[in-house]
């Protein structure tokens, strides 16, 4: 027999409490949840036609790749294309990322920067399949022939629906003309904003309710090198302004490095901010601390060359939620955001360690702690929750304070099984803690084997009783990665996978998605034999209740394979609603995992379940989650 005592609350679940983190790894970004469908559109990769094909008889025109370094720094490329004959048949081709999803019906926004001395040129721009078929056109006649810089945009809509389309360009006329930014949006992007992000991405995401939107990652933060680390300053203003730099999942360290990854940051700090105000989650940046990958390079700023750095941060608190009247709040103004964007807390640091790391943090929390007081900080806790470093570092982590520790595993769905109660003897008055990138492995990470299983998902479900049981000391939660292109990925497992025109979430994605959208507001008692049930008797078991709705959630995990029977008591002088409501994620293979055609494979079904002299009797299937509401 399973106790719950609705009166007996033991702790408050943070409204922040089950969230996202995002990164652009796995073309999560660029080739993403970013909806630009053209690689490469201001030719600023290594190689600065990466993406590009240029096709016709070259001796009727010219396309040169001019660099203007001196004078741009932040977009030095740019190309001219010169046409020698009225007939010309130069073309330029966009693969695209892994070819362009197309949509029929869907309008297509075209826009590009161009430059011309005079009148001449007439653009031709298609979508196009394999075979070189027109799936929808239009034409743009540059308007303006001043020598100046120029944006213009033409549209058109897609009759077909095809997964790997290209692009198209190409002139009518004689003349020169220099091209910069050549890009194309998807009409439904979300909320339909103009250079916006992946509407069908997004509604996942919105789907979970997340408590917080961590971003940008991550080993991006951290760069490959320290010119490579993420500079959110870089990232915000006009997109044509942004520099694009290498991805760090774009280099010999990576899992599976792909050589055309780069980060465009259309999707930026403000874009960020934005999103997770969208969603109605927390914003919670991640800063570079002063140190790149201590996996890759391991540069570190001099402490005394931190200022910058430190400075980058006291900013960021600044254009989130400063006054417009402040220079960084300005700037957030003029973006189309004069309310402050909240910001609550940020890390500082992702995934570091050693006295490099405490020297650093401890400079970093004394400027934010005396000008911003309010701020919560989130510190890193290195990557290994077992070892000693991990141990050396929480200690003096907690020695110093720390608001929040941030701690990432990817284990065996084992080691979450047994990990369940992980958080039962954390000391209840010290720091705080993030999950904040967990992730059960059925193999070793990135093994193309390593898969989204039922398996993998279940032992999380498991874990994240404990997560919650505890949740006075355990703050935020999030899975990691989020999201990954079918055949652009650096990494598995991750929770959302997508292609150019499809999405879906995995097990994994479903049970995150149970436990924040019944995340409740207060975790009650739930004892069998007055114990935790954390796996002793083969299940592990969680319980809240939300002051808001008047629900008793109880959460019951069965991660074996035979069928287990229990009776719930509920306890107290209030009387539960006859009828309860039974959320099931099951499957009987353990193996189990959701695709592109079964996206629904494992995933939640709601059945009614009575209630008797608040007494519930449940049959806890093989391998299921089985979440309870009660009235
Ligand atoms: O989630 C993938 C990577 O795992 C993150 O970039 C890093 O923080 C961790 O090592």
């Amino acid at each position: 027999t399973i106790v719950v005592d609705p009166a007996k609350q033991t702790a408050k679940v943070q409204p922040e409490m089950w969230g996202v983190f995002f990164e652009d790894i796995n073309m999560g970004a660029d080739g993403g949840i970013y909806a630009e469908l053209i690689k490469n559109r201001s030719f600023e990769f290594y190689k600065p036609m990466m993406g590009w094909k240029v096709e016709g008889k070259r001796i009727e025109g010219d396309v040169l790749v001019l660099n203007r370094q001196e004078s741009k720094s932040s977009n030095p490329r740019y190309i001219r294309v010169k046409t020698g004959g009225k007939q010309t048949d130069l073309a330029l081709y966009n693969e695209g990322f892994k070819g362009i999803g197309v949509k029929k019906g869907l309008e297509y926004d075209f826009s590009v920067m161009y430059r011309q001395q005079q009148k001449g040129l007439k653009l031709h721009i298609a979508l196009v399949d394999s075979t070189g078929k027109v799936l929808g056109q239009s034409e743009l006649i540059p308007e303006k022939p001043d020598g100046q810089w120029q944006s213009q945009h033409a549209s058109f809509k897609s009759a077909e629906t095809v997964e790997k389309a290209n692009f198209k360009i190409w002139f009518e006329g004689e003349g020169a003309i220099d091209l910069d930014m050549i890009s194309l949006f998807p009409g439904d992007t979300w909320k339909n904003r103009k250079g916006g992000l992946r509407g069908d991405m997004v509604q996942l995401l919105a789907d979970m309710k997340p408590g917080f939107v961590r971003f940008p990652g991550g080993c991006i933060v951290e760069g490959h090198d320290l010119s490579t680390r993420y500079q959110w300053k870089k990232t915000i203003g006009p997109v044509a302004d942004r520099e694009v730099i290498i991805n760090r999942w774009n280099t010999e360290f990576a899992h599976r490095p792909s050589p055309d990854y780069y980060q465009t940051f259309g999707l930026g700090f403000y874009e960020y901010f934005q999103l997770a105000e969208d969603i109605g989650a927390t914003a919670l940046p991640i800063l570079n601390c002063g140190m790149a990958c201590q996996f890759n390079t391991a540069e570190l700023v001099p402490l005394d060359e931190l200022g910058p750095y430190i400075q980058d941060a006291l900013d960021l608190v600044e254009f989130a939620n400063g006054a417009v009247s402040t220079p960084w709040g300005k700037v957030r103004a003029d973006m189309g955001h004069p309310e402050p964007f909240n910001l609550k807390m940020l890390g500082v640091g992702n995934e570091n360690w050693g006295p490099q790391y405490l020297e650093r943090l401890e400079l970093f929390t004394k400027a934010l702690k005396s000008k911003y007081p309010d701020i919560l900080l989130v510190n890193s806790s290195g990557t290994d929750p077992d070892g000693e470093r991990f141990d050396l570092l929480n200690t003096s982590l907690r020695k110093m304070k720390a608001d929040i520790i941030d701690e990432h595993y990817y284990r065996s769905p084992d080691w979450f099984l047994k990990n369940a109660n992980r958080y039962d003897s954390y000391d209840r008055k010290g720091s705080k803690v993030f999950a904040g990138e967990y992730a059960a492995q059925s193999k070793a990470i990135a093994n193309p084997g390593n898969q989204n299983n039922w398996e993998c998902a279940i032992a999380e479900a498991a874990f994240l009783t404990g997560l919650e049981r505890n949740a006075d000391v355990v703050h935020m939660a999030s899975y990691a990665p989020l999201f990954a292109h079918a055949e652009g990925w650096q990494w598995t497992p991750d929770m959302i996978w997508v292609d150019n025109l499809n999405v879906y979430g995995t097990p994994n994605y479903y049970v995150q998605k149970l436990y924040s959208l019944y995340k409740g507001t207060d975790v009650v008692s739930i004892l069998e034999d007055n114990k935790f049930i954390s796996g002793q008797q083969g299940i592990y078991a969680s319980a809240v209740t939300d002051s808001e709705t008047g629900e008793l959630i109880i959460k019951i995990i069965n991660p074996g394979k035979e069928t287990l029977s229990r009776e719930i008591q509920i306890k107290g002088s209030k009387k539960a609603a006859a009828t309860a409501q039974l959320i099931l994620l099951q499957n009987n293979n353990p193996g189990a995992v959701n695709t592109f055609s079964n996206a629904v494979n494992v995933s939640p079904e709601t059945s009614p379940l009575s209630v008797k002299n608040n007494k519930v009797n449940l049959e806890l299937k093989p391998y299921s989650f089985n979440l309870i509401r009660v009235d």
